[in-house]
């Protein structure tokens, strides 16, 4: 049985089961428990406060978890990342009220910001060479300047709606930050075995994420120009049409570049072009 760790609620904790649920691991969840058990694969799930999940691995509370790379580095446990999971992405950034002048961090000397990140600030404005008072508060950081506590704040913005409705203005992003799966650095042979499994099923989601299938149709003159443009798990599948001289042809693209690949293939000659969602992808 592997322990896993993922944040009890806040932006990764849905990204996270949804991940679970993407691997095939079912498992019941009531918003009540704090720990959970799959019922088809070895996996018992720990509901969590995120700040903690990095001292619960360390310490092989929970043997694997989900967290954003801004706790984990907050806390200096990067040695414990196994993945970078590509989503939950977000950033740390220093905001002031709207109204504040504001045209370079050096208007922040001297003055007093409130976060909950004060190891990742204090790095950075080290680096930048200004001097201000860091007040570290556990939660609701963005209510810091209107009580009166900070002229500004350093913390996490994602859709960023959270500092447009307290009033507030992004003036810098000191931090890029998505989620990782971290690990216990002493796992047995039996849990090294059961991560292994799990890793290969989240590899197989996030292959299927980036990637698209694409169906299109085309003279059978212009199948090897057409073929060339397709990268394709290994060559396009081809298939003949009803309509004598065309041909379907099947492959898989990436989606960061099949706009530009789609663009070529119209000039090629393809027409009727389909592009579906995959689920999982083994390769
Ligand atoms: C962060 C941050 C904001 C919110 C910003 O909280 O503290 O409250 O996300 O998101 P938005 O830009 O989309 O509005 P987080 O989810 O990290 O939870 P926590 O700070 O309570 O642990
Ligand atoms: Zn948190």
């Amino acid at each position: 049985m592997l322990r896993l760790a993922i944040q009890k609620s806040g932006r990764l904790s849905d990204d996270s089961l949804n991940l679970i649920r993407e691997c095939g691991i079912s498992f019941v969840n009531s918003s009540l428990k704090l720990k959970t058990e799959s019922t088809n694969f070895p996996l018992e799930i720990l509901f969590l406060r995120d700040d903690d999940i990095p001292g619960y691995v360390a310490d092989g509370v929970a043997d694997i978890g989900i967290v954003g790379e801004n706790v984990l580095v907050e806390e200096g446990k990067q040695e414990l990342v196994v993945e970078r999971l590509g989503f939950s992405k977000c950033r740390l950034s220093l905001a002031v009220p709207k109204g504040t002048d504001y045209t370079s961090l050096q208007d922040l000397q001297g003055k007093s910001i409130a976060t909950s990140y004060p190891n990742l600030l204090q790095a950075y404005l080290q680096e930048q060479g200004v001097e201000a008072h860091i007040h570290t508060i556990s939660g609701s950081v963005e209510i810091a300047p209107s009580i009166g506590l900070a002229d500004a704040i350093c913390d996490i913005v994602s859709s960023g709606s959270t500092l447009i409705s307290n009033g507030l203005r992004e003036v810098e992003r000191i931090f890029k930050s998505e989620a990782v799966l971290i690990s216990n650095s002493n796992l047995s042979e039996e849990k090294k075995e059961i991560l292994a499994k799990l890793m290969f099923r989240v590899h197989a989601v996030q292959r299927a994420q980036k990637a698209k299938y694409i169906l299109l149709n085309a003279p059978n003159d212009r199948i090897d120009e057409i073929s060339r443009l397709l990268p394709g798990a290994k060559s396009p599948s081809i298939l003949p049409l009803a309509e004598e001289g065309w041909s379907s042809l099947h492959s898989v693209v990436n989606e960061d570049d099949f706009w530009e690949i789609i663009e070529k293939l119209k000039g090629a000659g393809a027409q009727g072009i389909l592009v579906v969602p995959i689920e999982k992808m083994i390769i």
